[in-house]
């Protein structure tokens, strides 16, 4: 039978779940100035997985802060969902990383109080919104951690601990989750794990996730990296692996700057 209303899926699917224009970001003034954004615009795509690769000091971190609502930019502007967010309070950013933004990062920051569990809830409780408990369920059978739940992170390893970490960052079920080098701490076992729930997450349940990387087998796990070097992008690669991830590495390694463009 055919549907009345035809659904439109296509255009929320394909809308930019993160849309950044012209960001420029200084730190410092004079002699003393870094300039650690020039002139970025970027999108990442709603439901895709985006790994931001590029050599230490090339703007990642800020890049990802300025995106969060962490960091203010200094000139363009930032989107998250509908939600334009420069210019926004103080008051307004706090609500909106609350209810729009997972975060993960390489230390892990679960509070040494509360237990895995209690870790998990705590963005959903600071919302004052309660946690859909099949959600919930579903995330935490998912990253295996239902024996673990009234554990510390003390009691924990540090794979465990990303994993409750990775759990804290969906239990809202955020517009995005941005997640700062999520395997920098972990061995290549517990990396493997933490990415491949990344990837499911998006696959299965539709998560957008922006990951900060410096290792090319963990970008791979990615739909897309982009390259940022001295503050600007240089290489956007679609469907990379970790042989093509490494040939593109060298590549802008070697690359000539532009007039103008040095440091
Ligand atoms: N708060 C700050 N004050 C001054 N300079 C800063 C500040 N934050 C970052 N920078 C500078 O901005 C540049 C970009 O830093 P950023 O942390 O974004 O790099 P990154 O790509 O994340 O590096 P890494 O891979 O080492 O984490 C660097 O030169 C850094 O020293
Ligand atoms: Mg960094």
């Amino acid at each position: 039978m055919p549907l009345a209303n035809p659904p439109a899926p296509q255009l929320t699917r394909t809308r930019a779940a993160v849309d950044a224009t012209n960001l420029l970001r200084a730190y410092g003034s004079g002699e003393a100035q870094v300039v650690a954004l020039r002139n970025v615009s970027v999108q990442f795509a709603s439901g895709a997985f985006t790994a931001i690769m590029g050599p230490s000091g090339s703007g990642k971190s800020t890049l990802m802060h300025c995106l969060a609502g962490l960091d203010t930019v200094d000139r363009g502007s930032v989107r998250i969902g509908d939600t334009e967010i420069t210019g926004l309070n103080d008051k307004a950013l706090t609500r909106l990383r609350r209810d729009k933004i997972g975060f993960i990062f390489q230390q892990f920051n679960l509070l040494p109080t509360l237990t895995a569990e209690e870790n998990i809830l705590l963005p959903a409780s600071i919302a004052g919104a309660k946690a859909d408990p099949a959600w919930i369920g579903r995330v935490i059978a998912t990253l295996d951690l239902a024996d673990r739940l009234t554990h510390k992170p003390t009691e924990l390893s540090g794979g465990q601990q990303q994993r409750v970490a990775c759990a804290r960052a969906l239990a809202t079920r955020p517009e995005v989750v941005f997640a700062d080098e999520p395997t920098g701490n972990l061995d290549t076992r517990s990396s493997g794990e933490v990415l491949r729930f990344l990837r499911r997450s998006v696959d299965d349940f539709g998560q957008t996730i922006v990951m900060v990387t410096h290792d090319p087998s963990a970008a791979a796990h990615a739909d897309r990296v982009v390259f940022l070097a001295d503050g600007q992008i240089v290489e956007d690669l679609h469907r990379p692996t970790a042989d093509s991830v490494i040939d593109t590495m060298r590549g802008f390694e070697n690359r000539v700057p532009l007039a103008g463009e040095g440091r």
